[in-house]
């Protein structure tokens, strides 16, 4: 197949294209500053010659988004907006426009939308979308409002032969530099990898080869179409996510945190305490339904084998793209 994959410079990029390429697809990469041969050139928000590559294209994969950590200050969160609106907005256009419109185009989208909830799990039926939860700080709305307005802007396209997936992705665990694991293991083998808050807050997590099999498997599942929860179907508070890290890093000890250290913490990584703090309990409802079993369900295995694949570093290149999540 030949898979367009605008945004795929970054660390969930790097995993698809990886995979991708190895399966044997002609993967081009749409980036504001293409670097590799066969990468192109857009603005994530103004159609050009990069839409001659939709054109007959069989998959598009939307992945472009500036990073989400990063200082939450006006313009962080403007920008935060504006390049998912816009270029899911973009992307709509152009396979609107196109002759031979691909037959799927897959959005990124993020778990994050569900509510922060400590006490049920989100699935895509019964989950509910966060944004008036009554006991968190009000600007976490703001995350939940780009994640609508992202997905909005997907369903909004006028592309009636391409069908449309949002990916409501949770943390994709890979053992890439520059990605959320390589930042949490960081700070684990520093000692610091203990609970935050209390860490009853549910962390929600996939694994890289799992978000891969998923995607492998929405590309071929023809009757899937909306949102569907790409998350391991065991999310776990984070008290408990940290022990596991520990473990596989052979930690004995990880530092608790109080919500003004993590504060602090956030603040020095020029990151947002939301990451961290958001309650975010979200399972693969649709997925399981439709079939789909995971390889690395559970949370202890899947961050063993990330270990593992790290200390061997064989398949590990750092992150392309400077808008990677920062540490
Ligand atoms: N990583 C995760 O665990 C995870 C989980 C759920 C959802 N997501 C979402 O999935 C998407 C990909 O995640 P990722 O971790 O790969 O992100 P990433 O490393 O930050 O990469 C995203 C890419 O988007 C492009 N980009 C950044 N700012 C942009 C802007 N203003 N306009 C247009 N393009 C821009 C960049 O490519 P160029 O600089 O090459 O143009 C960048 O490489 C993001 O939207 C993220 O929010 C990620």
């Amino acid at each position: 197949m030949k898979i367009v994959v605008p945004g795929g410079t970054g660390q969930v990029g790097t995993v698809l294209r990886r995979a991708l390429t190895a399966a044997g697809h002609e993967v081009v990469v749409l980036s504001r500053h293409p670097r590799r041969p066969g990468d192109l050139a857009w603005d994530g928000r103004t159609r050009g010659p990069w839409t001659d590559a939709v054109d007959g294209s069989d998959v598009v994969i939307n992945l472009a988004g500036r990073s989400v950590s990063c200082r939450y200050t006006p313009a962080n969160m403007r920008e935060m907006m504006d390049s998912r609106v816009d270029s899911a907005r973009v992307v709509g256009e152009a396979i609107a426009g196109a002759a031979r419109p691909p037959r799927l185009w897959l959005q990124m989208s993020t778990a994050t939308i569900y509510a922060h909830r400590f006490d049920a799990p989100h699935d895509e039926a019964t989950g509910i979308l966060g944004g008036s939860e009554p006991d968190v700080p009000d600007y976490w709305s703001y995350s939940v409002d780009i994640a609508r307005n992202w997905e909005r802007e997907q369903e909004a396209a006028d592309t009636p032969h391409t069908r449309k997936v949002a990916l409501r992705a949770a943390m994709v665990m890979s053992p890439d530099r520059g990605g959320v694991f390589d930042v949490l293991s960081k700070l684990t083998r520093l000692g610091l990898g203990g609970p935050v808050a209390g860490g009853a807050q549910y962390v929600s997590w996939i694994h890289d080869r799992d978000f891969v099999r998923a995607v492998g498997f929405l590309i071929d599942r023809e009757d899937l179409a909306g949102p569907v929860n790409l998350a391991a179907p065991a999310p776990l508070p984070h008290r408990a996510f940290m022990r596991a890290l520990r473990k596989a890093w052979g930690v004995p000890v990880g530092l608790p945190a109080t919500r003004p250290m993590a504060a602090l913490g956030a603040f020095a990584l020029r990151s947002d305490t939301e990451l961290l703090l958001k309650s975010r309990r979200v399972v693969p409802g649709r997925l399981l339904e439709a079939g789909f079993a995971f390889d690395r369900p559970a949370w202890q295995e899947a961050a063993t084998d990330l270990v593992r694949r790290r200390r061997g570093g064989a398949e590990i290149p750092s992150r392309e793209s400077p808008g990677a999540a920062r540490t």
